[in-house]
């Protein structure tokens, strides 16, 4: 089958319209620790899982971004914040870009001059519990522990002690002169049973630190998405209006490694003008845009040069634009289109929305999305931001009320969501009406943690991986576009059902 006939062949269609017909095997075991699930996110990033959390106000803030990139996969921390407060997604990018080190670039300082008092409530504030003692030059002076201080009075303002008091003195720390592998940092710390590393330039400045905490870490989570430092990865939605080019300024000042330019339409002469303006300010700055859901739409952003495109108008569990507008492309549909328009730039899609069942996930990704972001799926879990609320529900068998938790899941484009951007609490309601809303609110049953709703995707990918006779899903990837017809079957309404309902 040619790229245009399976054009043909899925046109009109999205998930649950087909099912993959299973091949000879050729794996052992679906071990997620030996299988290559590696797939691009944008030009220049790469992804252990193809799984990305949806740039959602009730999905990713700093919580879900961890453990999407402790996992493999990456969150995207959305935008849905008060307009003009910029600082607080400014926060959450540095709180994950915080948790993780190789070899920490700018710890935490202090002056030896400084209180212990001081110290304290820096070390409660950061959440580190060692601080580099450095004097004007940025000359290091000393390390100062919670250990060195649990037992003083520092937590007393009027304690006249001093940093210098508590410090373990330069002269006494074990010292690593210039850059160091973290192979040999491990080395060393393990001959000289130490848990902290300073590494200091031949004049004595302060070039780093590397922790024993942060070896540790990058052992036990070898799948993680990491930049060079060995920070996890963390991108950050912005608009294409407004604040969108201060908000990226900050966002990218903090480390940011991926701007995502989010509009519910972006085949549009405002994104045009967007990216324009965010190449001249921030030149190669890694760049996705989206959402389109047609060939022209994918090929429009590709010509403006971003690094990624993000495909789907519609397809969301949050979302209403199709039942309000009825505009948008069913995401199999819109898949396709975009790959193949883009195959010859090699520019990456994310699949973006409508992926609720595990399944859907390898649909997503055979039909053309190199990874796949995720909103509904992850709805509810630990992770996500907002309160937890308990209701009454009434059980149908027993007739009797039971209380169960609820987390908040919306669409970003639903009536909450945007009074809460817009800061429009004096707004009357006519004025919200005129905003146009797209999207859902919905309470969710409050679940356990986004990890293990992650492990359960990548186990099912795997498996998924085993019955396509692949090994690997590049592998995977690439036996479905040479001969897609070995694969497909388009399914009857019986077959829908009895395949997809349960
Ligand atoms: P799922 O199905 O995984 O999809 O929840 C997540 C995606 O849904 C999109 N989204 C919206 N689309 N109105 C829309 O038209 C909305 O209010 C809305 N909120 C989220 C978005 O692309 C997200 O990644």
């Amino acid at each position: 089958m040619k790229p245009n006939d399976l054009r043909a062949a899925v046109a009109g269609c999205t998930f649950d319209d087909f099912i993959f017909a299973p091949q000879f095997s050729v794996i052992e075991r679906r071990d997620p620790a030996t299988i290559d699930l590696s797939c691009r996110l944008s030009e220049h990033l790469t992804l252990k899982r193809p799984i990305i959390s949806a740039n959602m106000d009730t999905v990713t803030r700093s919580a879900m971004a961890i453990v999407q990139a402790e996992e493999g996969g990456i969150g995207i921390i959305d935008r849905g914040f008060r307009a003009g407060d910029i600082a607080a997604q400014v926060r959450e990018v540095e709180i994950v870009k915080r948790t993780q080190h190789g070899v920490i670039q700018d710890p935490y300082t202090i002056a030896m001059d400084a209180s212990l008092y001081d110290a304290v409530r820096t070390m409660e504030q950061s959440g580190v519990g060692t601080l580099v003692v450095v004097d004007e030059a940025r000359k290091l002076r000393g390390l100062l522990t919670q250990r060195d201080i649990r037992f003083v009075i520092g937590r007393d303002r009027r304690d006249g002690r001093t940093v210098a008091d508590r410090m373990t003195p330069v002269e006494r720390l074990v010292l690593h002169v210039g850059p160091a592998s973290l192979e040999d940092a491990e080395r060393i710390m393990l001959e000289r049973k130490v848990k902290k590393l300073p590494l200091i330039d031949k004049e004595g400045g302060l070039i780093g630190l590397i922790t024993a905490k942060d070896i540790l870490k990058q052992k036990r989570m070898p799948f993680a998405t990491r930049d060079e430092h060995g920070r996890l990865r963390v991108g950050a939605a912005i608009g294409a209006k407004g604040d969108f080019l201060e908000r990226a300024a900050e966002l990218i000042r903090v480390g940011v490694d991926v701007i995502v330019i989010d509009i519910a339409h972006a085949h549009s002469v405002v994104m045009s003008r967007a990216i324009e303006q965010f190449r001249k300010q921030f030149g190669d700055a890694e760049l996705i845009a989206g959402n389109v859901a047609t060939a022209e739409g994918a090929r429009f952003l590709a010509e403006r040069g971003v690094n990624g495109i993000k495909v789907g108008i519609g397809p969301g569990g949050g979302c209403t634009t199709r039942l309000n507008t009825n505009f948008g492309v069913p995401q199999v549909h819109a898949l396709v289109e975009a790959a193949v328009a883009v195959e010859q730039q090699g520019i990456p899609l994310i699949a973006d929305g409508g992926v609720r069942r595990d399944g859907a996930l390898i649909e997503a990704l055979l039909f053309g999305g190199d990874a796949v972001m995720l909103g509904n799926a992850f709805a509810g879990t630990l992770e996500t931001p907002g309160e937890t609320v308990h209701k009454s529900v009434l059980l149908p068998e027993s007739q009797k009320a039971v209380k169960v938790a609820f987390k908040v899941f919306r669409g970003m484009a639903s009536i909450g969501a945007i009074v809460d951007r817009l800061d429009v609490e004096d707004a009357d309601s006519l004025d919200l009406e005129t905003l146009g809303a797209e999207g859902l609110e919905v309470s969710v049953p409050a679940r356990g943690s986004a990890r293990s709703i992650l492990q359960d995707l990548v186990k099912h990918l795997c498996s998924a991986i085993s019955y396509g006779g692949a090994r690997s899903l590049p592998e995977l990837k690439e036996l479905f576009w040479k001969q897609p017809e070995r694969y497909l079957i388009r399914l009857s309404e019986a077959g829908r059902r009895e395949s997809y309902e349960r």
